[in-house]
């Protein structure tokens, strides 16, 4: 790993973006993820695909300011507008987050993808880690969770096209203005909700926190499509690898294993996950509602010391 005194953030934590001092009171903030299609319409494929590169810069409480796309696309198989959606819609979403696509690179591809490199800036003394998380703090997540599975059964012809729309509003919704509230209220940790799945990132959270945490089932907010779509088997690989690799590190309390898949379900574009301190969880709750964060889900507690340990009970927790 890289041990230049000015990078503060580097993958070594497995945080969201690389961090980079340029001075006392600036730093560089540098991300960079390309997927394949999510959904079958290019234009959107492009929107959600640059919505979830901006959400690294945000999750860090940076402010995004210019970005590089990087695409692939098969030249010989599909008609060049397509590719032509899919940066229109990247561009569209960018534009919306007040950031300037400068340019990029293609290359032919035989699957295409599609992604932003993002470069933000913070204050050094304003970045939010996804470690520092302490006992106490109370855990607020910002999208619903079932994003993976719904778009699955997009895949499996099971997903109805109601739904399907539903997820795309939820996965093209930029975290900006979540961000601007965890940084007006000021949080311990935080971080977006993306392949490892909400308690693959959380224990990310609690293991490099020293902590452990408590999850109230009935407080997390879930596509109500996805309920059923899971059951049916709309389940992609990327979360059967969060849920195996979870199984030493999560307890389930009566949870049923369609309910513990949802929570381990790998999220393209999902929310934001912080954890703040007590006495600032009303003026966090207020300051996301004044900006319209919808949801506001206060999903869990951070609970003791430990080793990242994750507590899921089928409750809805303290009134
Ligand atoms: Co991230
Ligand atoms: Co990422």
């Amino acid at each position: 790993m890289p041990t230049d005194p000015n990078l503060l953030v580097s993958a070594a934590t497995s945080d969201d973006a690389a961090v980079y001092r340029i001075s006392a009171d600036l730093a560089l903030v540098q991300t960079v993820d390309v997927f394949t299609p999510v959904v079958d319409d290019p234009y959107h494929y492009g929107a959600v695909s640059a919505a979830n590169s901006l959400s690294d810069v945000y999750a860090m409480g940076a402010k995004p300011l210019l970005a590089l796309a990087v695409v692939g696309f098969p030249r010989g198989r599909l008609p060049l507008s397509v590719m032509g959606d899919i940066l229109r819609g990247g561009a569209d979403k960018a534009a919306e987050a007040g950031v300037v696509i400068a340019g990029g690179h293609s290359i032919d591809d035989p699957e295409p993808k599609y992604g932003l490199s993002v470069t933000g800036l913070v204050h050094p003394d304003a970045i939010v880690r996804n470690v520092g998380a302490r006992p106490g703090d109370q855990l607020i997540l910002t999208k619903p969770l079932g994003i993976g599975i719904i778009t699955t059964g997009i895949k499996q012809d099971k997903t109805s096209s109601a739904a399907a729309d539903e997820v795309i509003v939820v996965m093209e919704r930029l975290n900006r203005d979540a961000s601007d509230a965890m940084v007006e209220v000021g949080v311990h940790a935080a971080t977006d909700v993306t392949g490892y799945g909400l308690l693959g990132h959380l224990y990310e959270m609690t293991s490099g926190s020293g902590v452990t945490a408590r999850i109230w089932y009935s407080r997390v907010p879930v596509l109500t499509a996805a309920h059923e779509l899971v059951r049916q088997g709309a389940i992609a690989g990327g979360t059967g690898r969060n849920y195996e690799y979870l199984q030493p590190r999560v307890t389930y309390r009566g949870l049923d294993e369609p309910d513990q898949l949802i929570l381990c379900d790998a999220q393209t574009s999902g929310g934001l996950l912080m954890a703040v301190a007590p006495q600032k969880f009303d003026a966090l709750v207020a300051a996301l509602r004044r900006r319209n964060v919808d949801p506001v889900a206060h999903v869990g507690e951070v609970t003791d010391p430990g080793d990242g340990r994750i507590e899921v009970v089928d409750t809805a927790g303290p009134a």
